[in-house]
């Protein structure tokens, strides 16, 4: 087979969109800026009639793809009933929404205050700790992400630009003392399992030595993902639980990018036997809409109730139109086991990923659960180095090959609508496969991609 560089055959008016987007619109954008005009399935289409796979879901929010019908149904309904009101009253389908999540979930979680954003969630899950345990500290993972509002990106940690120039106005950087369980290239240089789970024995001794030892919070993402799709070793989360109880800090899990069946589980910590004190959701429980919360225990709401501006609320948190479209999304995916599919055809995925592994020695690894992948992309198989540009040039000739991915960093993330086929699946790894072979033969030439994406690769300094 014989590799040419392809090229983006663009029209005159999807141009001039690209240069009003340039000069009207502020906000991250991959190159090419290609601007999309609907969706069906798995399939997002530009203004030009081209046909892409969503291998992104969106921002990961369509677990039940584009245009669902029953959705559309659901947004038309609502839209003739009621979009907004007051979030000082409720209404019918928003407590239907609470309702459901709770009675998915173990324990006695069963209390949402709902926000509109992730980074909403995991400020409304700090401000519950504060208010519950008096004290302050928030402990992180070091690669985890939590949103991108001031104190949530306190706790992210997984680099980049992202912090650049906010100096105090981000709660101190030590909050973010656990290592990361990221086996693959160990954060202290040991294996798994002989190591015992080493790294939380360090992160303790990390937070003795960092924190003002008075911890309200250990935080994380259940599977860290932004800071490299790091599923963790079986033991590590209840241990990582122990930790919290140990420190007397309350536990929480960030399930923005893993809820609902991604994994292939409804909620990513059922694979792990712990239940956390706090939950946060967001992306793929809304569907797309602008709808996120922060599930509890009536004894922890009790506790917060009245200190740290607990119960939390905005204009439009809870509002009907995202409350109800949310709920029947939600409603879809109980009904059509949508979990146990996601299981199936994602080991599907995943053994078609590790072909590509074993032929291309940039992919360095493959990690994921269910149906949501990460390759780490290196620029050797026996340094790990991480390689963000040929990330970088997998994901612009994914774009080429009708494939829509993100790329951050070194990783190359595949987060379709669960409702993929397994032939779907097929063709995606082809079109990816052909991607690959393009990067590695040194295409596109001359990207500068130091301003594409939201963590901009670039090198600091
Ligand atoms: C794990 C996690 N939590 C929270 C957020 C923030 O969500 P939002 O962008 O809705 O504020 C993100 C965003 O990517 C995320 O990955």
């Amino acid at each position: 087979m014989t590799l040419a560089e392809k090229q983006f055959n663009f029209s005159n008016s999807h141009h001039d969109l690209m240069r009003r987007d340039a000069e009207s619109v502020l906000g991250w954008r991959y190159e090419p800026r290609v601007m999309f005009a609907k969706g069906k399935g798995i399939v997002i289409t530009d203004v030009d009639g081209n046909d892409y796979y969503d291998m992104t879901s969106g921002m990961m929010c369509m677990v039940l793809g584009h245009s669902h019908p029953e959705l559309v149904d659901a947004i038309r309904d609502q839209a003739d009933k009621l979009v907004h009101e007051s979030s000082w009253y409720g209404n019918p389908w928003l407590i239907e929404f609470a309702e459901l999540i709770g009675s998915t979930l173990p324990g006695d979680l069963k209390l949402v205050n709902f926000a509109v954003t992730g980074s909403e969630a995991n400020e409304i899950a700090m401000r519950l700790a504060l208010g519950v345990t008096g004290k302050y500290d928030i402990v992180s993972i070091i690669r985890g992400l939590h949103g991108g509002s001031l104190a949530a990106e306190g706790v992210t940690a997984v680099g980049g630009a992202r912090k650049s120039n906010l100096g105090p106005l981000l709660p101190p950087a030590h909050r973010n003392a656990i290592y990361a369980p990221l086996c693959y290239r160990c954060p202290i240089n040991l294996t798994y399992p002989s190591c015992d789970i080493a790294c939380l024995k360090a992160s303790d001794e990390l937070m003795e030595h960092v924190t003002t030892r008075e911890v309200a919070l250990i935080m994380a993402e259940t599977i860290p993902v932004a800071g490299g799709m790091i599923v963790p070793p079986q033991e590590w989360l209840g241990r990582l639980q122990e930790l919290a109880k140990r420190w007397g800090a309350l536990f929480c899990l960030d399930e923005a990018q893993l809820a609902p069946a991604k994994t292939g589980k409804i909620w990513a910590f059922e694979h792990y036997g712990v239940v956390p004190d706090i939950l946060t959701f967001g992306k793929g429980m809304t569907a797309g809409m602008g709808i996120a919360g922060t599930v509890t225990t009536k004894a922890i709401a009790d506790e917060a109730r009245g200190k740290a501006g607990i119960p939390w609320g905005g204009t439009y948190s809870g509002d009907p139109l995202p409350a109800a479209v949310a709920l029947k999304q939600f409603q879809i995916v109980l009904r059509d086991n949508i979990a146990e599919r996601a299981a199936k055809v994602g080991a599907y995925l995943g053994r078609r990923l590790d072909e590509l592994v074993a032929k291309y020695e940039p992919i360095g690894d493959k990690r994921g659960l269910g149906l949501y992948y990460m390759l780490d992309i290196v620029s050797s198989r026996q340094t790990k180095a991480p390689d963000p540009a040929m990330a970088e040039r997998i994901r612009y000739n994914a774009l080429l090959e009708g494939l829509v991915l993100i790329a951050v960093k070194n990783f190359v993330r595949i987060c379709p609508p669960l409702i993929i086929t397994e032939a779907e699946v097929d063709e995606a790894v082809g079109r990816l496969e052909r991607a690959i072979q393009l990067a590695i033969a040194g295409y596109p030439k001359n990207l500068d991609f130091s301003q594409s994406s939201s963590l901009a690769a670039i090198e600091p300094g």
